[in-house]
């Protein structure tokens, strides 16, 4: 089943702690087929223990977590690395392979993933470059490329196996504002030719503006607010505006 009815992500009364740190408190989230869903809050708050438990890198001890109408909670590895050929997943730090060639960093899923040969593998990873606007880097290392060019070659090794989903976890973090917000606008436009539903979790408000159909506010194991940009924007709650007022 596909369109905007159908619910794609379904996070239903999801705990997890760490000995007593308890990060999620029954928390509750349903994101629709093509949506663009954003998660805003503090550091160290549990938007990456939230994004890893949904791809199953993490087990929470209560809820439910459905992807594409499969509970991930105790699934079996095989059944996991099944469903993860659908998710893109764009790590907190560019985790880029360092002793890995650009192009050899873009093959990699693709020969982990999928059947495609070596002349499919070689347009893919060419044509993904080019999507990014980095056709020219397909040799260099990642020691050569700059903060935003190694997050275009993350963004690109995301997608290169056509996920339907993609969670991006601080996708801007990092970056000074303009390249910062060239990577928000990217995003987009990636989500927009793809058809791609996401997840981002970001404490970036721009990176938020620019990609987010909606936005929730996470503090204290929970949503605690939930809206479009401009929804948010004008809250009166002290810590959505607190979130707000950092920039405009
Ligand atoms: N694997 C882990 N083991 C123990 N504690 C963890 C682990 N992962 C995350 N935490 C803790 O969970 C809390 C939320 O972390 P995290 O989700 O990474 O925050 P952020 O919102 O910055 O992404 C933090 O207190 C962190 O120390
Ligand atoms: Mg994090």
């Amino acid at each position: 089943m596909t369109g905007p009815d159908h619910i794609l992500i379904q996070v239903q009364d999801v705990w997890k702690a760490f000995d007593d740190n308890e990060v999620l408190k029954g928390i509750s989230l349903r994101v629709h087929d093509g949506s663009s869903d954003v998660i805003l809050g503090r550091s160290g708050i549990g938007k990456s223990v939230l994004l890893k438990s949904i791809v199953g890198l993490l087990t929470p001890e209560r809820g439910s977590i459905t992807v594409m109408d499969e509970e991930v909670i105790g699934m079996k590895n095989r059944d996991l690395n099944r469903l993860r050929k659908q998710i893109g997943y764009v790590f907190q730090y560019a985790a880029l392979y360092d002793s890995l060639t650009v192009r050899e960093n873009l093959e990699f899923p693709l020969r982990k993933h999928t059947d495609a040969d070596e002349e499919e593998i070689s347009d893919r990873v060419f044509e993904q470059l080019k999507l990014v606007g980095l056709e020219d880097a397909i040799d260099k290392m990642p020691s050569e490329l700059s903060g935003g060019m190694k997050k275009r070659i993350g963004l690109a090794r995301a997608i290169i196996k056509r996920p339907r989903i993609v969670l991006y976890d601080e996708p801007t973090a990092g970056l000074d504002p303009i390249t910062a917000r060239e990577i928000s606008d990217l995003i987009l436009s990636l989500e927009e030719q793809f058809g791609i539903t996401s997840i981002t979790v970001t404490h970036d408000l721009e990176c938020a503006r620019i990609i987010a159909n909606r936005i929730y506010i996470l503090d204290d194991g929970l949503f605690q607010h939930q809206g479009s940009y401009d929804e948010l924007k004008a809250s009166t709650d002290p810590y959505t505006k607190a979130f707000f007022q950092v920039t405009r």
